[in-house]
């Protein structure tokens, strides 16, 4: 006899709809950033209210083209978060720019601006507020204690969150959005960027199309077949594909019922467990909109009936299964090494590192597997 299927982490809820979006662009021959990406764009700037949003290979590059193209390189300083996933951190590295870990809110798991100050200098040139498993970081505490310094957000897993009633993506300079198949919208992989700055936005779509001053799109449309870009910029090749663009549409559409069902699933986990005196649910501060790409607690060692490890192997046997929130990334090797840090230097996003949970939040989940996740953590002695 066989036990009941495992409940996954996270499954991308992909059907028809996206199978047949792949048609056009499939049959028309046009594979590459063209006007499937250019429709996707769109969408995504009107849905979350911000002017300009290009699409991109992926939400770490789009952190790299938003960077390089504010200029900023070697000799300047960019504030990440020290939990968070190791992206956030090299895209400043690739830049050329010094990484500098301020720590995180262990309540909310986003940068606290009481630890800000400390790590501000005169090469300070941008800070990256991460809306870490889809809750915004506190910006306007942040830019009140960094007035002046451009936000970049790492949006990565905060598609339709929203913020004291604005949209993530919105917030700041420039943010960065990922369709890994992690997050509530996927295209396999991809990004977008997004800013309300005109001109940061020209150099953007030029750069993520090698420098190219006009797309290949709008020069097969052009009337003179002679005519090549101008290439007066550094670029790189970080286009979204067509067929991404068409599957990324469609996700889209669905993106306020994914939400809308991802929150009822939080809230129902929320009221289960919180009552359970050795895991802390996750907190959500007054006028914030959770997009819930995770659903990640706390477990308290001094009050839990095992390590959080072994909780999650038990939790393993039992068919549910859990992940760590994401990394303290001052303590993986290669920032411990190069910039010689050690655990104490961010001592909540080492907590955090140690003691963060998710557990399954997808919307594949029904209302059976929520509470099979509920009952399998509440039986843990
Ligand atoms: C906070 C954060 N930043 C950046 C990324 C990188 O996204 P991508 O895989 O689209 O490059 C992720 C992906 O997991 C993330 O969670």
């Amino acid at each position: 006899m066989t036990g009941p299927e495992p409940i996954a982490i996270a499954r991308p809820d992909l059907g028809e709809e996206e199978w047949l979006a792949l048609r056009e662009p499939i049959l028309s021959g046009w594979l590459t950033q063209g006007p499937k990406v250019r429709a996707f764009e769109q969408a995504f700037a009107r849905r979350h209210q911000v002017p300009h949003a290009l699409a991109t290979t992926s939400c770490t590059t789009g952190l790299h083209l938003i960077l390089s193209a504010m200029g900023i390189g070697p000799g300047d300083e960019v504030i990440v978060p020290a939990f968070t996933w190791v992206a956030t951190a090299n895209a400043v590295v690739h830049t050329g720019a010094t990484p500098v870990f301020a720590d995180v809110d262990p309540t909310t798991y986003t940068l606290d601006p009481r630890d800000l100050a400390r790590h501000l200098t005169p090469r300070t040139r941008a800070i990256i507020p991460v809306h870490l498993f889809g809750l915004c970081a506190d910006m306007d505490a942040i830019a009140r204690v960094a007035p002046g310094i451009p936000l970049v957000e790492d949006a990565a897993c905060a598609a339709g969150a929203d913020y004291h009633g604005r949209c993530a993506g919105a917030l700041g300079y420039a943010a960065a959005f990922s369709f890994h198949p992690r997050k509530s919208i996927t295209t396999g992989e991809g990004g977008m960027v997004t800013t309300g700055e005109a001109d940061l936005a020209t150099r953007m779509s030029a750069m993520r199309d090698h420098g190219a001053s006009v797309s290949d799109a709008q020069r097969h449309q052009g009337p003179q077949p002679h005519i090549l870009p101008e290439f007066n910029l550094l670029g790189f090749n970080y286009r979204m594909t067509d067929l991404q663009g068409a599957v990324g549409l469609v996700q889209l559409g669905k993106l306020d019922r994914f939400i809308a069902e991802r929150r009822r699933m939080a809230a129902f986990y929320t009221r289960e467990l919180q009552d359970l005196p050795w895991l802390r649910p996750p907190t959500v501060p007054p006028g914030l909109g959770h997009a819930w790409q995770a659903y990640v607690c706390c477990v308290d060692p001094a009050l839990a009936p095992a390590p959080r490890n072994a909780i999650m192997a038990q939790l393993q046997q039992a068919g549910v299964a859990t992940r760590p929130g994401t990394h303290a990334v001052h303590l993986l090797g290669y920032y411990r090494q190069r910039y010689g840090l050690r655990p104490e230097d961010c001592p909540g996003a080492r907590d955090c590192d140690r003691q963060t949970m998710a557990i399954p939040l997808h919307n594949r989940m029904g209302e059976a597997d929520l509470a099979r996740v509920v009952t399998a953590i509440t039986e843990l002695r």
